[in-house]
Formats: structure tokens, C-alpha cells, sequence
């Protein structure tokens, strides 16, 4: 992997049509602690790696103002289709943007490594939903750099985390993230709370040669 071709195996995989990772409804860790992660009406919320999730539009429908980072342009696309909400591009110096005419909903075309920090601005929330997990190893050190330039002051940062043992046929994504390592990505800028978590049963996890895996809910809040 060079870090010029990190979109492409997601395109094959976009094109393939093999984004076992989608979800039909909204996801159980927002179902459970959305009111942790969105506190206060109007936040701004940064989703990166959205692909078409459709708690996109959740958030949107609930009245926040939400930003999607996402490389693969069929994603953004199809998204925009299956919700039926209507959109407009723009080019802007360094991506593509699809968003609502409203602009409240806006997603980036781009890979994430090479936004630009400065026009984003700063969010009240992160989701990581497939995203932390979804990354190369190389990448996470950079990866946590962008993320917590990007939060503002009273921040609230949600992720899901997969924790397995890894075996020579299956590493990921999704990749096993220790909790340890989220402390060490974040823990001097934030205060960890695991919110809670499940099991994917043994038939739920046998396509990737794993007996179980456990998905977190982890709440990163700012260390005061
Ligand atoms: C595992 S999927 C998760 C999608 C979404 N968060 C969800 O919960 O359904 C990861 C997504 O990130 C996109 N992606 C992977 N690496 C990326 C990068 N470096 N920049 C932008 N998008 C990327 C892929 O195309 C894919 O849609």
C-alpha cells in the first residue's frame, strides 16, 4: 500500500457491490447514546469515512449541521439517491462536494488524508463508525492528529471499536482495535468512557474465520 493507492481496493470493493459493512437502519450505539454524542440541538458533526450510512441523514433529520468525508464518489451518489434527498455539487481547490441546497448536509470527495484542515472548520461531534477500524496501521497516528485538530472546545467524539484476535486469514477491516490504543491515540486529549457493547455471534463472524468479536461503544469527551 502506498499512500497515493489507499482508495483502491474501497472503489473495487464499491464496485463490486461488497459493502458488507452497510447497515438498512440506524446504528444500535446512536440508537443507545445519541444523546451523549448530540447533548445540545444544532451541533455540527463530522462523520469521516461515511460511505452511504444512512445515520447521515439521521442526523440531518434530526436538525444538526453534518459534514461527511467519503472517497468513493459512487457511495456519495448512491447515498443521495436512496435517501431521495435532492443535491447539488460544487468543486472546491482540493474536493468534490455533494450537499442538501440548505447546506446542512455536506459530503467531501476525497480521500481523508488530504482534506484541508482549515476550510472544515471545527466540529462539535465525531462519529467513528467504520472508520478508526477501516484504516491502515501506518495511518492511525495521523489519522488521530486530524481528528482531534478538527474537534472544537466542549467536544464529543463517538466511535465503535472491533476487538478480536486477529489469525493469518482474517486481519481486517474491520481491524482489532484494543481499547488500549484509543488511550493511546487520544487519552491526553480525552477522557475514554466504554458506554457498552456486544458480541457478533460465532455465525455472524464465521466469513472472516473468527469465532467472536466484540464491538464497543467508546465516548471520547475532553480531558479537563
Ligand atoms: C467500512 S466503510 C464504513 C462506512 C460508514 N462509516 C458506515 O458505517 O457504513 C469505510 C468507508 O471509508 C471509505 N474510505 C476508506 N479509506 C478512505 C480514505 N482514506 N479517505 C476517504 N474515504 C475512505 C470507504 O470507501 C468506505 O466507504
Amino acid at each position: 500500500m502506498s499512500v497515493e493507492n489507499r482508495l483502491d481496493t474501497w472503489n473495487d470493493r464499491w464496485n463490486r457491490g461488497a459493502t458488507g459493512w452497510q447497515l438498512s437502519d440506524l446504528n444500535f450505539a446512536l440508537e443507545n447514546h445519541a444523546s451523549k454524542l448530540l447533548p445540545k440541538p444544532g451541533r455540527r458533526i463530522l462523520v469521516p469515512l461515511c460511505g452511504k450510512t444512512v445515520d447521515l441523514e439521521w442526523f440531518y433529520r434530526e436538525g444538526h449541521t453534518v459534514v461527511g468525508i467519503e472517497g468513493v464518489e459512487q457511495a456519495i451518489v448512491e447515498f443521495f439517491t436512496e435517501s431521495n434527498l435532492p443535491y447539488i455539487t460544487e468543486q472546491t481547490t482540493w474536493a468534490k462536494v455533494y450537499k442538501t441546497e440548505d447546506d446542512r448536509l455536506k459530503i467531501y470527495c476525497c480521500d481523508l488524508f488530504k482534506m484541508d484542515l482549515k476550510s472544515l472548520g471545527k466540529f462539535d461531534a465525531i462519529w467513528d463508525r467504520g472508520s478508526l477500524v477501516a484504516i491502515y496501521e501506518e495511518d492511525r497516528e495521523r489519522y488521530a492528529e486530524l481528528m482531534r485538530d478538527l474537534l472544537a472546545a466542549d467536544f464529543r467524539y463517538l466511535m465503535t471499536i472491533t476487538q478480536y484476535t486477529p489469525n493469518e486469514l482474517f486481519s481486517g477491516p474491520p481491524r482489532n482495535i484494543p481499547t488500549e490504543l484509543v488511550e493511546k491515540l487520544f487519552g491526553d486529549m480525552c477522557k475514554l468512557e466504554v458506554l457498552g457493547g456486544r458480541t457478533k455471534d460465532e455465525e455472524e463472524v464465521a466469513h472472516w474465520n473468527l469465532k467472536s468479536v466484540a464491538e464497543l461503544v467508546v465516548l471520547l469527551t475532553p480531558r479537563t
